[in-house]
């Protein structure tokens, strides 16, 4: 398993996204948190915001739709560019449809699970996905306290993925932190979302490689 960190730019400054970007050279991804005042009670950004953002750095974009119709939307965040595209079980009417749209304009195709979704009745879905994200908040809002009640189902999902080869990487968002980050990778999860855990550091870059240190110090015991 190889650690990977998304930090999430709902943490930092909408005003200067493009140095925003700059600030964390070292992610793998930034998470791009995509939210319609309607599956969640939030607004945040969506198509234009992420095709500028995709044209401002070369870090691809993991894009988390927190919105009501990812069906009719998502396929337009991977013509937009998106290297990754999440769509939500509870919004989703034709999952496996749109996952599979996904996957066919070049993106990879993820699937999220709010706290208190079961992971078993997605088991048959693996085949048609690239990444399980598992939230570790109610979805919303960033700074929101981590839930430990999401561990067990994150150590099923990697049994889960393991039965099925391995290849899907598995996803936590939400609360992530040096406080909590090597609970998820002892868990079994592999990428790490972190928003106020590295744009609310004073040095993001050192937060990022201090959060990916931590992961793989817990994945080393
Ligand atoms: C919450 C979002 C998260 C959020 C995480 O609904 O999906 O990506 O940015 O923020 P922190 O890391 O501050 O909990
Ligand atoms: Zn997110």
């Amino acid at each position: 398993m190889a650690v990977q960190i998304s930090p999430s730019i709902l943490a930092a400054d909408f005003a200067r996204l493009a140095d925003e970007a700059a600030a964390v050279p070292n992610a793998d991804w930034l998470h791009v948190d995509v939210m319609d005042y309607h599956f969640v009670p939030n607004l945040t950004l969506g198509l234009p915001v992420v095709e500028a953002l995709r044209k401002a750095t070369a870090t691809p974009l993991d894009c988390h739709l927190m919105i009501a119709d990812p069906d009719r939307w998502a396929p337009q965040y991977a013509e937009a560019g998106a290297g990754s595209v999440t769509i939500h079980a509870e919004a989703a009417r034709a999952p496996i449809r749109t996952l599979r749209e996904i996957r066919s304009l070049g993106a990879r195709a993820g699937l999220a699970l709010n706290p208190a979704t079961p992971v078993d009745p997605y088991a048959d879905l693996l085949g048609e996905i690239d990444m399980l994200l598992l939230m570790t908040v109610e979805p919303g809002f960033g700074g929101q306290k981590f839930l430990d009640v999401v561990l067990p189902k994150v150590r099923r999902a990697r049994e889960l993925v393991e039965r099925h080869g391995g290849r899907i990487w598995l996803q936590v968002d939400g609360g992530v932190d040096a406080g909590t980050i090597e609970r998820c990778a002892q868990a079994g999860a592999d990428v790490f979302v972190a928003g106020s855990a590295v744009y609310g550091a004073s040095d993001p870059q050192a937060a990022v490689d201090s959060l990916r240190a931590a992961a793989n110090r817990a994945l080393a015991t």
